[in-house]
């Protein structure tokens, strides 16, 4: 399949400053370096964030960065299966007060940590505003030991998503070229306008049949986001889609660990050079701004 030369993927540009330790020195001082938080979010369900936020965190991590990557679809979590990891703890264990979010996450490939989300758990899957704001405490200690932190929430617009939504710099919206998939992609990028009017997004527009569809759709997006919103919004990326992707699922391998040089490893490679995820640190805590947006 044909992929654009946009897509040439240059390794080193994510290579452009060696791994950071914590706490690192300046000279005489240490300097504290807060993590980018980057929240993967759509309207409609199984377009693809859980596919794009896993691949995403493996390939930043494969450059050399601490990359922690969240579950926050907490209750229905599958991170860790495209993963073949089997952690001892969740989010529920944090949430439990059980064990720290630094004993809770579980290493992957190329050294990243997963903090997974529990799976049958109905307390994390509609927590109450007390139970997020406790969670959200828990969860700084991540942003002082890492890098970057990927968030994949679930689908739509629950209290946990607009809590993020709220407090982040700059998220990923990931949508597939349908007109369902668009409209619900469009009212999550409302509701985060009005919660979070400075935020940026990147649209992700995922399973593609080709660079034309993913434009068309992306073009379709921007007109009525400029139109009723007054807003431009940015295309971080495309993705075609390609067999390759469920049989990683499959594998329980994510797509980009594999040897082959498929279409939607370029457009995730592309992706992970989006300038949205350099500017993803809020400056000051990520999750207290997400504790503050609850109140
Ligand atoms: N580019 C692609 N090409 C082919 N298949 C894809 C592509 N992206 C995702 N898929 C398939 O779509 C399915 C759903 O993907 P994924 O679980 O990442 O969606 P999701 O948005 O996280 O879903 P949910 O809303 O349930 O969390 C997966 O089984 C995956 O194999
Ligand atoms: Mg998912």
């Amino acid at each position: 399949m044909m992929v654009s030369d946009s897509f040439m993927w240059d390794f080193t540009k994510l290579r452009k400053t060696p791994r950071p330790r914590w706490p690192f020195a300046q000279g005489e001082e240490t300097v504290s370096k807060r993590a980018g938080v980057v929240c993967v979010a759509s309207g409609k369900g199984g377009v693809g964030k859980s596919f794009i936020a896993s691949n995403l965190a493996c390939l930043r991590a494969a450059a050399g960065e601490r990359v922690c990557l969240v579950d926050f679809d907490a209750g229905l979590a599958n991170a860790h299966l495209l993963f073949g990891l089997a952690p001892k703890h969740d989010l529920g264990s944090v949430l439990d007060g059980t064990v720290t979010a630094e004993e809770a996450l579980i290493e992957g490939p190329h050294g990243l940590h997963l903090l997974s989300g529990g799976v049958g758990r109905a307390r994390l899957a509609n927590p109450t505003r007390r139970e997020l704001g406790r969670l959200f405490t828990a969860l700084r200690a991540l942003e002082e030991t890492h890098d970057l932190v990927v968030v994949d929430h679930g689908a739509g617009l629950g209290y946990a998503v607009i809590a993020h939504l709220a407090a982040a710099k700059s998220f990923l919206l990931v949508t597939n070229p349908e007109v369902t998939a668009l409209s619900d992609a469009y009212a999550v990028f409302k509701r985060a306008q009005a919660v979070n009017a400075g935020v940026r997004v990147g649209v992700v527009i995922n399973r593609a049949e080709d660079e034309e569809v993913a434009k068309e759709a992306y073009e379709r997006l921007a007109a009525v986001s400029r139109r009723f919103l007054g807003r431009d919004l940015e295309l971080a990326g495309w993705v075609e889609t390609d067999p390759e992707v469920p049989r990683s699922v499959r594998a329980r391998q994510p797509l980009i660990l594999g040897s082959g040089e498929s279409s939607a490893v370029a457009g995730i490679k592309a992706l992970a050079s989006w300038e949205g995820l350099e500017s993803s640190n809020p400056g000051e805590s990520f999750y207290d701004r997400a504790r503050a947006a609850l109140r």
